[in-house]
Order: C-alpha cells, then structure tokens, then sequence
C-alpha cells in the first residue's frame, strides 16, 4: 500500500513531542490526507462488524503530560479488537517476566495472515508472537486467575486501567464473534495438542473473543498508547498500570509484529510501534512522547485500517515521530 506521505518533510527525532500549535497542524493535515483515501474493506468474517460506517474516522494524540488533541469525525466506539492482544500480553509479561514470555509465546513475525493456522505448523506448534491469534490465545491462557471469570476480571480491570476509566464489553459483537469464530477454536485445540495452550480451549477462546470485544474510541487508544510511551503510568490518571520493561518489551513485539504480515513496511515507513484491529482501531506509540489513536474500518488486505496508516505516517513525519529519524550532529558541536 502506497501510504501517499513522500511529500511531507521527514523531520528528525528528537526528545519532546513539538509544541500544542504544530500538533494541531499537522492533525488537520494528517486528516484530511486521510479522508481522501477511499479504498479498503469494511470487515464482515464477524457480521456484526460488517454495518461499521466505510467512511467514518476519528484521530488523536495524546502526550505523555497527559494533554489530547483530536480530529474527530464520530467519536464512535467499536470494538478493540487485536489491538487487546498488546495490552493483555503487557499484563501477563508483567507476571511472567521477560524470558518466561519469550519462551511460552515468542516475539518472532510469522509473516503469515493473523488466523494462520499453518504458522503454527511450520514452528512445531510455537505461536511466535502474541500479535497473531495463536500467541494471544497462548497469552489470554496464560492470564493470572482460578478461573475464566477471574481471568477475565484481571483483563477488564487492565484495559480500563491502560484506558484510564471503566470499559465495557460489546455484547452483541461478542455473541457474533462467539457464533462464528470455528478458526480461532481450531488454533486453540492445535495449540493444546503442542501443550502451549494452559487451560480449556473452549474457555480460552471465550475468554479471549470477550477480550476482543471491549469497547473504546479512538481517543481511549490514544491514551492506551501514551500509557507504554510514559514507561507503563497512565499519563492522565498517574497509575502504574505496567512496568518500565514490560512497556518497553510490548513496543518490541508490537514493532515486529503488530502489522502482521505489513509490519516490515509500516516500520520502513512510519518507524514507531502499532497494533491494528479488525474493527479499524489502529493505536501508535512514540516512546517518550505520546500515542495514536485511530478509527478508521476500511482496512487493508492484512486487516489493518487504510486511513489510519494514512494519517499515522503524516503524523510520523511531520511531528518528527520516526524513531530511525535523526539528523547529522552539526559541525562543530
Ligand atoms: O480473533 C479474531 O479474529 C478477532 N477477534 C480479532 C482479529 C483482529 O483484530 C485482526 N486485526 N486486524
């Protein structure tokens, strides 16, 4: 995908996001380089998804001071989607540790499709990374608690602490989800078949599919986002909702992976960490700085949304967000 951004100045990286006036220009610019892409499939393997509005897109940044700037069109909610797999793999790193993580779920790209059951095949069972279905339904299993429900309460009171207030479930996405996700409780049974699946396929896929179900808006992403940029502190509430290395670890994975099969280029491009949803929610972060937040649901041929892209690597650019950007250091200095 041509991300339509070659005229938009590359500015280096430097410390801090710029000042208030630049970022509300550059959003201005970014939107409506956005609005004039039309391409792109509403989701609809999920029927409930399939009524979201083609044209409809929201975006936001929200600093690591906890300031937010928005461009929105709706404010509407969706559901988040794969975009809990980031999240939910920052809680259970947060338990598991680093090399635990590493071992049980993986941090590699499949350069597979996000449902891929032959990715798991060809790694011997092995999900890779927590970005594609078969490492978020080994991490969702891996989740603290006695019991599905417990399990789930510690990932609603995660999301809600990443989001900075209380999130609800979807519950009609959920049941459209539920009656129709046959591939997802495929993967689970491999994965158990391997022995990297820790508890009921069943429930892990419930689980898991009520996770994917959450509501949020554009602008609960952006601040999910700013939360991993601000070290694991919700720059708005001020909790600790993760660690310093357990925020910095999730960017990695999301790096590598969270564009799945398009996560080489959207790095070549944009240069900053992304997960995307299937329902058109796209969260960017700038370590240090501060998140994106995008609704957008046409999305590309890997799931992830058109018009975010759009709009994150204008943003990228113009607001110096690359973190491969630097500049010469000056003769001299
Ligand atoms: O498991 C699924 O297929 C969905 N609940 C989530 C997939 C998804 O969001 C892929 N992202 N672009």
């Amino acid at each position: 995908m041509d991300l339509d951004v070659s005229d938009v100045r590359q500015q280096a990286a430097t410390g801090l996001i710029p000042p208030e006036g630049e970022i509300m220009a550059a959003l201005r610019g970014a939107y409506e380089r956005a609005l004039e892409h039309h391409e792109g499939q509403v989701a609809d393997y999920i029927p409930a998804l399939a009524r979201a509005d083609h044209e409809a897109f929201d975006l936001v940044v929200v600093d690591v001071e906890g300031n937010s700037y928005q461009q929105q069109g709706s404010g509407a909610s969706f559901t988040i989607q794969s975009i809990s797999k980031a999240f939910v793999y920052a809680l259970v790193c947060e338990r598991l540790g680093h090399e635990r993580a590493l071992e049980l779920v993986g941090v590699n790209n499949t350069g597979l499709p996000f449902n891929s059951v032959i990715a798991l095949e060809l790694n011997h069972g092995h999900p890779m990374n927590p970005m594609v279905n078969a490492g978020a339904l080994s991490t969702t299993s891996l989740v603290p608690g006695d019991n599905p429900t417990s399990q789930w309460e510690f990932i609603l009171a995660g999301l809600s602490g990443f989001a900075g207030h209380q999130l609800t479930v979807d519950e009609e996405v959920f049941q459209s989800e539920m009656a129709t996700n046959q591939r997802n409780m495929a993967i689970a049974r491999l994965l158990q078949s391997y022995d990297r699946l820790d508890g009921d396929p069943d429930q892990v896929v419930e689980v898991y599919t009520r996770q994917c179900s959450v509501q949020v808006t554009a602008a609960d992403l952006a601040v999910m986002g700013a939360t991993l940029a601000d070290g694991g502190v919700n720059p708005i509430t001020k909790q600790r909702v993760v660690s310093a290395e357990v925020a910095r670890d999730t960017l990695a994975v999301m790096a590598a992976s969270g564009l799945y099969e398009n996560s080489g280029l959207w790095l070549f491009d944009i240069g900053l960490p992304g997960k995307s949803g299937v329902a058109g929610g796209l969260v960017t972060v700038a370590p240090g700085k501060g998140g994106i937040g995008c609704y957008g649901p046409a999305l590309d041929s890997a799931g992830n949304s058109v018009r975010g892209q759009i709009a994150t690597a204008y943003l990228s650019r113009s607001l110096g967000l690359n973190i491969f950007a630097s500049n010469p250091r000056p003769e001299g200095a």
